[in-house]
This record gives structure tokens, sequence and C-alpha cells, in this order.
């Protein structure tokens, strides 16, 4: 359950754009990005089954992941956006997510869980939306525990061709509709690299159309760390 922490503290100004943009988004989200999202959706939830047991979804939105779960599993989904929330309580509250354990209002960038509350904590279509994402990763390793993963799924920046340059002309206009198209790979790596404490294990494109790139990160056991 989360740790005490005031729910009226200041938010940076890059959050309050995504809480805006997601209170326009939450009526229409579910017809919208939905079937967008799916593939990228249903291929978090099945490496995070695999995982299994407490699993943390950042940036849950409305819930629609919640089909993709199972009794396997006990999901804990927080959201900076009250409305996609207030969604995804509905949702739960239809009775067929009894694994749905608990939803709350909160930052990725100040996760307020315990230190290695988590089995796996799960990313879908968020990471490149917030204002640090190099610190939601961070938050995400410190809530998951020694041997547990971090799982990523988004669209990734082409960084080369045509598709790289389409990116950056819409890039400028994206973000206050809570869009964020010019993310690379890099910058997940390179986090890796510099934390330490957790290690990549995959990176593959998702099937059929390879749009979205799946991401694991596996959070290594202290005494690596300390090695
Ligand atoms: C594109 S939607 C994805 C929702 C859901 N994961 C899905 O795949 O349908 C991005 C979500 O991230 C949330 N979000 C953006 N910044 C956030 C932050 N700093 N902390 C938590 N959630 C955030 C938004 O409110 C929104 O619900």
């Amino acid at each position: 359950m989360p740790r005490n922490s005031p729910s009226n503290a200041p938010r940076d100004p890059e959050s309050r754009v995504m809480e805006k943009a997601y209170a326009h988004w939450a009526p229409v989200y579910d017809a919208l990005c939905g079937p967008i999202f799916v593939n990228g959706r249903r291929a978090a939830a099945k490496a995070a089954r695999q995982v299994g047991g407490q699993i943390l979804e950042i940036g849950v939105g409305t819930g629609l992941s919640f089909d993709d779960y199972d009794a396997s599993t006990e999901i804990t989904g927080i959201d900076i956006s009250e409305p996609m929330i207030a969604r995804a309580r509905l949702r739960a509250a239809s009775g067929r997510y009894p694994f749905v354990k608990g939803l709350a209002v909160m930052d990725a960038q100040e996760l307020r869980f315990a230190e290695a509350s988590f089995d796996c904590v799960v990313g879908q279509f968020v990471i490149t939306l917030v204002a640090d994402p190099e610190r939601v990763l961070s938050e995400c390793a410190r809530v998951v525990k020694p041997g547990g993963q971090i799982i990523l799924v988004n669209h990734l920046y082409s960084e080369r061709g045509l598709a790289a340059a389409f990116e950056r002309l819409l890039a400028q206009k994206a973000r206050t509709f809570g869009l964020r198209p010019e993310f690379p790979f890099a910058r997940l790596a390179d986090w890796a690299a510099r934390h330490g404490g957790a290690e990549l294990i995959e990176r593959r494109k998702v099937k059929p159309f390879g749009v979205y790139t799946l991401v694991r990160f596996r959070r290594i056991e202290q005494q690596r760390v300390a090695a």
C-alpha cells in the first residue's frame, strides 16, 4: 500500500500538462486508443504474467490492460490523472477483475511505495510522456524486488531515416496533446548503464507490425551489484 505522502504536493509543470491533456482524453480514450495500443498492451501483460505475483502498473490509465491479466497476478495501478483513474476504478468495480488490488492517483516520478514492494513494474505507453523518464525508471527499480522485472512498451523514436524526420516534425506540437513521439531507445539503455542496479534483458519489436518496442530490465540482486 502507498506510503503516506501529501496528495496536494506541488506538481512540476510537465506533470500538469499531462494531467490537463489526459483530463481531455479520458472520456474518449478507450474508443480512440484502445484498438491502437492493443498489441503492445497484450505483449507487455503477457511478459508480466510470466513474472507473476505483485504487479505495479504505472500510468495504468483507464485500466484497459485488466483484460490481459489473470488470477496469477495481483495488480496495483497508479496514474497521475484523476479522470483516467476514475475510469479504471469503474472498470474494476464491475467485479470482473478480482486481481486488481489497488488504484491510486500518483506521480510515477514519486512512487509512494516502500522499496522492493513488487515482483514486476509495467509501464505501457507512459515512459515517453513523463517529464523525467530516468527518475521514473529509478523509482521503478527502487520498488521492484531484486530479481524482479521492469517491463515497458512504447513506440520508440526511429533514430534514422524518413520516419525519424517525420517524427521530429510531429514532436513540435505533440506535447500539448500528451504525446512525445521523439523518444529514443538509447535513453533507456543509458539509464540502466548509469543506474547499475538494473540490466537490460530484452528489447524487441512487437508483432505483427513492429510499431511498438517491448523492453525488459531485471533488477540485479544486491550481492551482484556489490560484486
Ligand atoms: C497513453 S496513456 C496509456 C494508458 C495505459 N497504460 C494504456 O496503455 O492504455 C498514458 C497514461 O500515462 C499517464 N501519465 C502521464 N504522466 C504520468 C506520471 N508522471 N505518472 C503517472 N502517470 C502518468 C497519463 O495520465 C495516461 O493515463
